[in-house]
């Protein structure tokens, strides 16, 4: 572990063993924040200087009384899993529907957590007025700059001083079956790279930072982190954001968004060393969307059909906060949603699910206990570096 993170967990252990043997301890290192469980993930995270998050279905918040508490009492930042895309925030052309990411916003304020920004500039989930103006030629390159201009501006501004991390571009680059690569690996066949050419990243970037000055500004993707077998596509994103920030381009950290299938196998190692060099280059990483797939039986009861995929899961996601854990410039851990009923996996992914830390019935699962552990371990560690280790 490295020494920040030993420093903060030591202080804050004690600070826990001593004033709180209950089961509940303010989110250390934050007196404002509001009674949790202690062995909660984000209670252990705080004592390592790391967020643990979840992606928030507003159609749950508030209303679903056992979600809403796993949402408060379990994590310590939170990512609208639609709320905040373009299509969710202005539907019809000119006029904006904040009120579903305003909900999650100021649930985040009642319960002591930041809030993930998810996102700016995507090929997916544009509004209707938008892709269709585009391709019957209504709306011509130069005004299309201005929409994205206009849009970066008006929803950073919205949210202004109220977002730690925004994804400001997400899925700009090639994956190895996209047809179209560029010679820097970007995806040809961008909407975005498409109509307005690459230079709109690195707009859509100072932008963003034009608009709220203080949040941090990331670029999201998958597979990013050498789970295309070759690290191609890191190395691709790794190189472009060197070039960036070279450049000057307000670009503060690299999300990897961590949706892993158990039939692919997982190169933790890699996984680790990935987030380690984009952090070399001075930048912030996060794991932005964490989820661990696996055949199963249905998609209602997404029991999984092998025994082994089922081992598999829970390894896998510790894996990647266990590599989270140990590059310091890790800030937060989030998983893309809180129960497997409420996943977007068996709905995308054809016969696959059991992919998130609470199974259909909103049940903790190993893969829960198994980021509790590590979480723990993690804390722990300072606390037996003060004098409770062997003579
Ligand atoms: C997904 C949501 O989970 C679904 O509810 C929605 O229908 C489609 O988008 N990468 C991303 C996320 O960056 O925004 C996506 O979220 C999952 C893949």
């Amino acid at each position: 572990m490295k020494l920040r993170r030993q420093i903060a967990a030591a202080a804050a252990t004690a600070a826990v063993l001593m004033l709180v043997p209950s089961a509940v301890a303010a989110a250390a290192g934050d007196p404002k924040a509001p009674a949790v469980p202690s062995d909660s993930l984000r209670a252990l995270g705080a004592q390592q200087n790391l967020r643990v998050g979840t992606a928030v279905d507003d159609a749950h918040l508030n209303t679903d009384q056992p979600y809403t508490a796993i949402v408060a009492d379990q994590f310590s930042v939170v990512t609208a899993e639609n709320a905040m895309k373009w299509e969710s925030v202005e539907p019809t052309r000119g006029s904006y529907d904040w009120a579903a990411a305003d909900r999650l916003v100021a649930f985040a304020g009642q319960h002591g957590q930041e809030v993930r920004g998810h996102t700016l500039l995507w090929h997916n989930q544009l509004p209707g007025w938008l892709t269709t103006g585009v391709a019957d030629g209504t709306i011509g390159k130069a005004e299309l700059r201005e929409i994205l201009h206009k849009h970066v501006t008006d929803e950073v501004t919205h949210f202004r001083g109220k977002i730690w991390q925004w994804d400001v571009a997400n899925e700009v680059f090639a994956n190895s079956w996209d047809a179209n690569p560029l010679p820097n690996g970007l995806n040809g066949d961008d909407f975005w790279i498409k109509n307005l050419g690459e230079g709109v990243i690195a707009d859509a970037f100072r932008w963003a930072h034009q608009a709220d000055p203080k949040a941090l500004l990331f670029y999201n993707d998958y597979n990013a982190a050498g789970q295309d077998g070759s690290n191609a596509k890191f190395q691709a994103v790794h190189d472009y954001f060197a070039k960036l920030r070279a450049q000057g381009v307000p670009v503060d950290g690299i999300g990897e968004q961590g949706h892993l299938d158990t039939q692919y196998g997982f190169d933790a190692q890699r996984f680790q060393n990935d987030l380690q060099s984009y952090a070399d280059l001075g930048l912030k990483v996060a794991v932005t969307e964490a989820d661990v797939r696996t055949f199963v039986n249905n998609a209602t009861e997404q029991v999984p059909t092998s025994q082994l995929g089922e081992f598999a899961q829970p390894y896998e996601f510790s894996e990647m906060l266990k590599a989270c854990q140990l590059v310091t410039q890790c800030i937060s851990f989030t998983a893309w949603g809180v129960y497997d009923g409420d996943s977007w996996i068996p709905g995308t992914f054809a016969g696959t699910g059991y992919g998130l830390l609470y199974d259909v019935n909103m049940k903790p699962k190993p893969a829960y206990v198994a980021l509790q552990q590590d979480l723990a371990i993690g804390a722990d560690a300072a606390h037996r570096g003060k004098g409770h280790g062997p003579k």
